[in-house]
């Protein structure tokens, strides 16, 4: 045990060890009671430094709910729950028969995860567990650029904020406000409202200003239910579903893991198909056309009317971790990570900067910063060459920890701990940093 975190890793393995479900992690208990994708990819990143053998079985627990289309979706359901019926996604013929799952997917972080564990790993036990899931995650890819690629330019066009795991960034609440979902503004904060009641389980568990708001909810249960009908299948979707968009964080993610699955299928001489590695080699590509020169910084675009929302989010700073932009590209993006007036805060990077009319102290996406998006861009810095920014910004991540505890986010100006209490990714990837050597 490294004596300068001693306490700090303690409590991480205390969290890990109460939300163990012998095959699986869940991410906090009472409020999220199912296995996640990322959360698991995340959980078992720190994970490898207890069992190795463990953290694998992680990434297999998730792997196991993909759809025969490719698809992994972002929640693998806990045996008797209602989301099983509230989903319904078994109505799509390519889901799964035996295991209950969403129908929507999640950032694909299972080829850096995969690859971490893999390291803790004995040669035989890694080789099996390598090769097994490069095939699968192989397929997850292809699925993104069979279903939800509708431009053809490569780029991960989202159909739910669900899909980026960070539901009400303003960039996702202004664009979904603008679309047209043939019903009124006012019907929909009704809906809010009374949705609310019915099917909203999270603000039992934490303050309600901490999350995301009834308007807010009211558009993503909407959103649902219009998935919902089409069966979770992009072909029914055509022409009538309005939300079709090219997040910048997803696939910032997304030409990270690309590149992992492609030196992983490399070293085990598992070939990926021609299509695929070009379909790679253009999300790379057009993942530049989201840069705005003017700020140097990243924005969504709109897949259906080319419309770019450019409010900053901690989305605009992910292609550090993607790694593919040019030096100058990255460097301008590193800068922004010390700078006090936007995303330089005392504690860990916000999702929105400080000086933006989006903030929203304690909100959920809309202010507080999150170890797993501390992690990503330490990881982009470290790579980029920018090691004492990474250093630095591994240190007011741990410091937070230490401060506000094992918490689901944390309030980036004093490290006040919102949220879930005892959230695994948290405690997860804490551990790995104090393992890293921060
Ligand atoms: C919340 C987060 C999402 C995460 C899930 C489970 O919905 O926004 O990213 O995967 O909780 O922890």
């Amino acid at each position: 045990m490294s004596p300068r975190y001693q306490r700090l890793e303690r409590k991480a393995l205390g969290v890990l060890e109460q939300n163990d479900r012998v095959t699986h992690t869940i991410p906090s208990h009472g409020i999220y009671t199912h296995a996640w994708l990322w959360d698991s990819g995340f959980i078992a990143i720190g994970l490898r430094h207890i069992d190795p053998t463990r953290a694998a079985q992680e990434v297999d627990t998730i792997l196991e709910g993909q759809w025969q289309n490719g698809m992994i979706p972002n929640m693998r359901f806990a045996p008797g729950t209602p989301d099983k019926i509230m989903w319904a996604s078994r109505r799509h013929p390519q889901s799964p028969r035996n295991i209950q799952t969403s129908g929507v997917s999640q950032p694909p972080v299972l080829a850096e995860a995969v690859r971490r564990v893999g390291e803790k790993l004995d040669r035989d036990d890694r080789d099996a567990f390598t090769k097994t899931a490069i095939g699968r995650i192989a397929a997850h890819h292809q699925w993104v650029y069979n279903e939800r690629n509708p431009n053809g330019n490569g780029l991960w066009a989202a159909v739910h904020p669900w899909e980026t795991g960070m539901e009400n960034t303003p960039t996702w609440m202004e664009h979904m406000r603008t679309l047209d979902w043939g019903i009124s503004g006012n019907v929909l904060h009704e809906l809010g409202s009374r949705a609310s009641h019915l099917v909203r389980r999270d603000t039992k568990h934490a303050p309600a200003h901490q999350r995301a708001d009834r308007y807010e909810g009211a558009l993503f249960f909407m959103s649902f239910m219009k998935l919902r009908h089409a069966r979770y299948d992009s072909k029914r979707l055509d022409g009538g579903y309005p939300l079709h968009f090219e997040d910048v964080a997803l696939n910032s993610i997304f030409v990270r893991n690309n590149q992992i699955l492609e030196e992983l299928a490399d070293e085990y001489d598992m070939p990926l198909s021609d299509d695929l590695r070009e379909s790679m080699s253009q999300t790379r590509q057009s993942l530049e056309q989201l840069r705005n020169p003017v700020d140097g910084l990243y924005y969504p675009r709109d897949a259906v009317s080319g419309r770019q929302v450019k409010i900053p989010t901690i989305a605009s700073l992910m292609p550090l971790y993607a790694g593919s932009s040019p030096n100058e590209r990255l460097d301008a993006l590193a800068k922004h990570t010390q700078n006090p007036e936007t995303f330089g805060l005392p504690f860990g990077i916000p999702t929105v900067p400080y000086n933006s009319p989006y903030y929203r102290v304690g909100s959920y996406w809309a202010a507080p910063t999150w170890v797993n998006t501390n992690w990503l861009l330490i990881d982009g810095l470290k790579r980029s060459g920018h090691d004492h920014r990474a250093q630095r910004l591994a240190r007011s991540t741990l410091q937070m920890a230490n401060i506000g505890g094992m918490h689901e986010y944390f309030d980036a100006q004093t490290a006040e701990g919102l949220g879930a209490k005892n959230f695994s990714w948290t405690a997860a990837l804490i551990l790995d940093l104090i393992k890293q050597g921060y």
